[in-house]
């Protein structure tokens, strides 16, 4: 039998989410740089989708958010975004939570048309999603190494790389 706690409802953030995933965020890493972040994020339009996990009692326990990211050259016609921050409150990490929002982060983005999908972590987490730190070496961006991964969705991605990207001027800032 399945717990309903363990099965939270994952959907579209609102405004009204917003002071709930400073929270989340904030817990979730210790300190308030990501938290920032996302705020910094959303309020300059850069921010492509924003998901919650919510428990049954509305309670948000579990946060992700997709960025736009600006292609160069043969990447200017792509839709790309990235993976970050994604958090979970530390008394419901390794429960499933985080995966959930990945997987549904992606099958939006998807179906939203989005081309390629990057980010910047652990490399044993992501690989499961199927971000792939070989592809994202054909990507030219101001991170590299084996954290750095891509996911492409589209077969217009694939043709296009490599290429070259920014990303959303808050990263700039952030440490
Ligand atoms: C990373 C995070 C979002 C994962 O969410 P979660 O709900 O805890 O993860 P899930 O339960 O879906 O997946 C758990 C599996 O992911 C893997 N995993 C989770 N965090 C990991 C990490 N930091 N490094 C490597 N693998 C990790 C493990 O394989 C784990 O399986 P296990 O419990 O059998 O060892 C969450 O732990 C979190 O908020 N961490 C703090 C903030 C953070 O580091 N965010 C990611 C920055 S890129």
């Amino acid at each position: 039998m399945t717990h309903p706690a363990l099965e939270p409802e994952i959907r579209p953030a609102t405004p009204a989410d917003e002071a709930d995933i400073s929270l989340v965020t904030a817990s979730a890493f210790g300190q308030e740089g990501e938290a920032r972040l996302v705020d910094e994020l959303r309020s300059c339009g850069a921010l492509v989708l924003e998901l919650v996990a919510v428990d049954r009692d509305g309670r948000v326990v579990g946060h992700v958010a997709f960025s736009r990211v600006t292609g160069a050259g043969a990447g200017h016609r792509l839709a790309i975004s990235c993976l970050a921050p994604v958090s979970v409150s530390p008394d419901r990490q390794r429960g499933g939570v985080g995966s959930a929002l990945i997987r549904a982060g992606i099958t939006a983005l998807r179906e939203q048309g989005e081309d390629l999908v990057l980010v910047l972590g652990p490399p044993a987490y992501y690989p499961c999603f199927g971000f792939d730190a070989e592809l994202a070496k054909k990507v030219a961006a101001p991170y590299a190494g084996a954290a750095f991964q891509a996911l492409a969705l589209t077969a217009a991605a694939r043709a296009a790389l490599p290429i070259e990207v920014t990303f959303a001027t808050p990263f700039e800032a952030f440490e």
